[in-house]
Formats: structure tokens, sequence, C-alpha cells
């Protein structure tokens, strides 16, 4: 499988003529990546309007987050068909911020893992340890993870410039391929940028990167994707 290197937009930029701008960079600059995959995750408001090349197996669109009640009255909320309905291949569940701001619970994740995954959206599932694998994995089959993608993302190297070591990395890598198959890509976050990206795959072992701040910066963002593609 390719390296997925997932841009986490969180709640920027501040107007839709910035982030096309930003989207039609990568655009541009993914065109003749062969050897990795771009998943970008703008803020809902400007799904439908950002639309990668539809040849492309390059890029892609995700969700931030998704609700696990399928419509309704649930205000404020976007539902995984929704995020389906606009072209959405990935959704990110779980992510720290949401944890933390959100007061999200390991049981509402698990809810919304299932909600995905029954819509087919491929679940960016955020944890920074094992034990919430376990139980925001609840219940949910071998089967139903195939489309699962997990990301490691340590909080203390989260939007600090303090990304977590590759030797450390490494060894946490290893004590989550311990619960969870092979299969499942895993890809690490915190502080990625184009100088540390490589050092993830090649000596860390993850299979892709999650990727916030330096992700709206275009030059960056495509300079890891190629330094990634090198690897
Ligand atoms: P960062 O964020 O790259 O700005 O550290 C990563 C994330 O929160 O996914």
């Amino acid at each position: 499988m390719k390296p997925l290197i997932v841009a986490n937009w969180k709640m920027n930029p501040q107007s839709l003529i910035e982030a096309g701008k930003i989207f039609n960079s990568v655009k541009r600059g993914v065109k003749n990546i062969k050897n990795a995959k771009a998943v970008i995750c703008p803020p809902f408001v400007y799904l439908s309007l950002l639309k990668p090349q539809e040849s492309s197996s390059a890029m892609s669109l995700g969700g931030q987050n998704c609700f696990w009640e399928e419509k309704g009255a649930f205000t404020g909320e976007v539902s995984p068909e929704m995020l389906k309905n606009l072209g959405a291949e990935y959704v990110i569940i779980g992510h720290s911020e949401r944890r933390k701001h959100l007061k999200e619970t390991d049981e509402m994740l698990n809810k919304k893992l299932k909600a995905a995954i029954k819509e087919g959206l491929k679940p960016i599932l955020c944890i920074e340890n094992v034990s919430q694998i376990k139980k925001d994995l609840k219940e949910i089959s071998d089967e139903e993870r195939e489309n699962l993608v997990l990301a490691y993302e340590p909080v203390f190297a989260i939007g600090t410039g303090k990304p977590c070591g590759a030797e450390k990395a490494r060894k946490i890598n290893i004590s989550i391929r311990k619960i969870v198959r092979k299969k499942i890509p895993l890809l690490y976050g915190g502080s990625v940028n184009s100088k540390n990206a490589a050092d993830f795959i090649e000596k860390a072992g993850f299979q892709g990167l999650l990727v916030g701040g330096a992700s709206l910066n275009p030059k960056e963002f495509i300079e890891i994707i190629k330094n990634i593609e090198k690897v």
C-alpha cells in the first residue's frame, strides 16, 4: 500500500478563497506523484467545493469528524453519509483536540467508527496509547477493520514543534503492532515537517503521516510528500 499523507487543516483557513489556493497548489504539486497518496481533510464547509482530479489516485478528501447517527435532530452534526455524498473517502475520528475540547469519550468514538464503517468511509482513528485502541475498536470485527487507518499522535508533539523521536516512535509502533494486525496502516502525527517526515517511515516503520500545521503550507506539504516518495 502507498504511504498516506493526511492533511489535517483543523479550523483553518478562514475563507474559501484561501482554502482553494492551498488545495489547488497541492493538487498541482501531487500531479506526478505515483508512490504516495495525499488525503486533504478541510473544515466541512469547504468540502463540497474542493475537487481532486477525477483520474488521480494521488489525492483524496476526508472529513475531520462525523456524528454516529444517520440523520435527524442533532443540531450542528454531520453524518457519515453526508461526507460520503460530498466525495470524502476518509474521516478522522478521535483527534486528541476533540477528545480534549469536546470531551469525546472512547464510547462515543466507538459509535462514530461503527457509523463511518457502515457508510463505507475509511476511518483514520487517532490514538496516543494502546488502551484507547482497545476501547475505541470494541466489537469492531477484523472484517469491519478492512479499511481502518490508525494514527499514533502523542499529545506532547501536536502543534509544539517537538516531534516524537524516531527511536521512541519505532518502539511505540512495535507495541501497537502487538495488538493490531499488520494490514492496518499506522500513521505518525505530531510536528511533522519536510525535514523529519522520512524518518518516521524509514526509521520508525510507519505507513504514513498525519500533518497539521505544515499541511497549510502547500510548498512544505508537497515537499513532505516528495520526501516520502523517495523512501
Ligand atoms: P501538527 O498537528 O502537525 O501541527 O503537530 C498534527 C495533528 O494534530 O494532527
